[in-house]
This record gives C-alpha cells, sequence and structure tokens, in this order.
C-alpha cells in the first residue's frame, strides 16, 4: 500500500505527556504527510538514557504515553510505523560503525549538543554517552534509508552530522566519489540516500504564561489530554495584560498567537483582529471563550480516539511490536547492505519477536 511512496523517518525523544506545541510544531504535519508519504516515526527511548538513566521506570511510562498521545491526534498505525528504538538493534550496530568516521572533536562541535549540555546543566559532568547519542541518531536516520526528516530548525545540526557520516560511508566504503552530488549517491552504489532536513514553517506556541515556548517542565502548556473545562481554565489564564474591552489591544500578544492557530475561519480571524486592534468593545474574555471552544473542538476527535484506545497498555504494545517488527524488517536491510560494503558480513541472520 505505501511501498512507492517516499520514505521518511523522524521521532521524537520521550518527556512526557504530548500538548498543543507539539501539535502545532510537529505532529500536525506528520498526520498530514501519511497521507504522501511511508511514514515511520522513532521513540528514541535510548536517548533519553542521555539524561535519566536513574528513571528507566518514568522513562518507560512516557515511552508508552507518547504512543497514546501519537494515537489520539491521529497518527495511523495502519499507514505508519511507530517504533521503538530499543527494539531495532542494527541502529546500535550502525552507531558503532559511524562512531569511528566521524572525529570526536567534530562530534563536539556541534551546536545542538552545546546548547543542551548549557540549557540542561550537565556542566563538565555528563555522560560519555551524551554526546555519542548524535552519533545515534545519523543510525537512527540512516538505518531507514529515507529520503527526508522533517524536524525542527534544533534538529538541523543533526541532519548536518547525518549527512556526513553518510557521505562519508558511501565513498569510503561503496566507491562514491568524493565529488558526487547528494542526489547521486544512491544512483552511484552508495548504501543510502543522503537525506534532506526538511524543515517546516516554525510553529513555536507560546505557553499559557504568554512568554515562554509551551512546555510541560515550564507548567504552562495545555496538553492534548485536558478536559474541556482544563482547556476553559487554562486559556482564561492566558496572560496579555489588556486592561479594558474598548482599549486598543496588541493582536500579536500571546492571546492571539492562539487565534491564529486554533481557530479555523479566517474571516473570523480577521474580524477578531480588527475589532481587538481598535478597541472596539472586545475583551480578552470574549476572545477566550472562542479560543477555548477552538481548542476543544481540535481536541474532542483526539478524546474519542483516545478513549477507543481504553486504559489498559495491551493495544499500545501490540501497535508498537507490529510496529518494531517492521522497522527491523527495513533496518535488518540496511544493516545486511553496510556490513557487506564495510567487510563485515559473515552469516545472514533473522531477527525476528517472540
Ligand atoms: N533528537 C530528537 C529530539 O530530541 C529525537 C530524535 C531521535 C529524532 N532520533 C531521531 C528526530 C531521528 C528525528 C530523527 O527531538
Amino acid at each position: 500500500m505505501t511501498a512507492t511512496r517516499p520514505r521518511i523517518l523522524t521521532g521524537d525523544t520521550p518527556t512526557g505527556q504530548l500538548h498543543l506545541g507539539h501539535w502545532v510544531g510537529s505532529v500536525k504535519r506528520r498526520v498530514e504527510l501519511q497521507d504522501t508519504h511511508d511514514c515511520y516515526f522513532i521513540l528514541a527511548n535510548y536517548h533519553a538514557f542521555t539524561t535519566r538513566a536513574d528513571k528507566p521506570q518514568d522513562i518507560r511510562r512516557d515511552t508508552v504515553a507518547i504512543v497514546r498521545d501519537y494515537l489520539a491526534m491521529g497518527i495511523d498505525p495502519e499507514r505508519s510505523t511507530i517504533f521503538l528504538q530499543s527494539e531495532v538493534p542494527a541502529i546500535h550496530e550502525l552507531a558503532f560503525l559511524f562512531a569511528m568516521l566521524l572525529p570526536f572533536n567534530r562530534v563536539m562541535r556541534n551546536p545542538t549538543l552545546k546548547t543542551e549540555i548549557e540549557t540542561k546543566g550537565l556542566g563538565d559532568t555528563y555522560s560519555f554517552g551524551f554526546p555519542l547519542y548524535a552519533v545515534g541518531q545519523c543510525a537512527d536516520i540512516l538505518a531507514f534509508r529515507p529520503v527526508g526528516v522533517p524536524v525542527g530548525e534544533d534538529q538541523v545540526p543533526h541532519l548536518e552530522l547525518t549527512r556526513e557520516v553518510g557521505r562519508r560511508f558511501n565513498q569510503m566504503y561503496c566507491g562514491v566519489p568524493t565529488d558526487a552530488d547528494d542526489a547521486d549517491h544512491l544512483k552511484l552504489g552508495g548504501v543510502w540516500p543522503v537525506p534532506r532536513a526538511e524543515v517546516g514553517k516554525v510553529g513555536r506556541l507560546v505557553g499559557i504564561d504568554g512568554k515562554n515556548k509551551m512546555s510541560k517542565s515550564l507548567g504552562n502548556a495545555i496538553f492534548i489530554s485536558d478536559s474541556p473545562k482544563e482547556v476553559e481554565a487554562k486559556v482564561k489564564k492566558i496572560f496579555t495584560g489588556r486592561q479594558s474591552p474598548t482599549e486598543p489591544g496588541d493582536v500579536n500578544n500571546a492571546l492571539f498567537q492562539y487565534v491564529d492557530a486554533f481557530i479555523d475561519d479566517p474571516e473570523r480571524v480577521a474580524e477578531l483582529r480588527r475589532r481587538y486592534a481598535a478597541g472596539d468593545n472586545l475583551g480578552d474574555g470574549h476572545v477566550k471563550v472562542e479560543v477555548a471552544a477552538a481548542i476543544n473542538r481540535l481536541l474532542e476527535p483526539m478524546r474519542e480516539r483516545r478513549a477507543r484506545i481504553g486504559e489498559d497498555d495491551a493495544l499500545v504494545l501490540d501497535i508498537l511490536k507490529k510496529g518494531c517488527a517492521r522497522a527491523n524488517a527495513v533496518a535488518e536491510e540496511t544493516l545486511e547492505m553496510a556490513r557487506k560494503a564495510a567487510g563485515l558480513h559473515f552469516f545472514p541472520r533473522t531477527l525476528s519477536y517472540r
């Protein structure tokens, strides 16, 4: 069914429940991509150990919770493959090989790693595995030989590293000339295409504090699993600082970011903007009622899907097992090609679950 569609891969490190920021920033696009692409979504649960190795049970819980959120938001396991990084051994074998092809200092120059070391306050005590995750991410991607990787801006340095190691492998082991165009690597015998980073127009949603990016840890998030009442209460808290409905309002404030993101009717949005900017007796409270209703309209089918999945993990685990089996079929094939190219192939093998 999906075999002839171009393959893409993307994913998340499990950190907890998903919120509207995830929907606006990435998941909405993934749901759309299912119509045109053969989609692979990786749950990078090994990567979660870079900073939470002492909390394996939390990582496991968050991983299952993310799958529930994906399914609720409309990722369709019949069309897309949702899988666990920890169940695809080819990824880890490729990562070891890639670690030999990348200079250590090149990995450490990755600006996303540098930023994370700062923002997470890792100082100089981070584990050996922390920078290794960036090499691992190259393997997450190349194991699936995707043409593209839809990601946010912050992931672009990881994609650069992936492209570099992919080219180097194709050149070193597959005879691809060093001056070959990225687009020609497959044709010239490379194991993988040099995958593009597909950076969407950044849907970055501000939190209900009106200041910071929406984030679970900042306590300013509206979760996909919130009830209609919770949504209404949280939307009421969106901070604007405006005093009265007859005072000209700033249509670039946090509340209007929500108007733009969630109210579908462009004429209604234009009208709200005009009246708010003019101080035409349009209070924050009124706008908030419309925003909450729009968010609840978006979340309602997600609530229904979640209810159908049920509380028990059995269905989620069944979906994951099927996804992991599909993922391994592709990744094992890639690994066999890579091992042949690198002189590491001795005995063919088949990987399957019991
Ligand atoms: N590093 C990504 C994040 O934190 C998650 C991730 C892991 C990923 N492997 C990937 C994203 C491969 C795209 C492709 O969001």
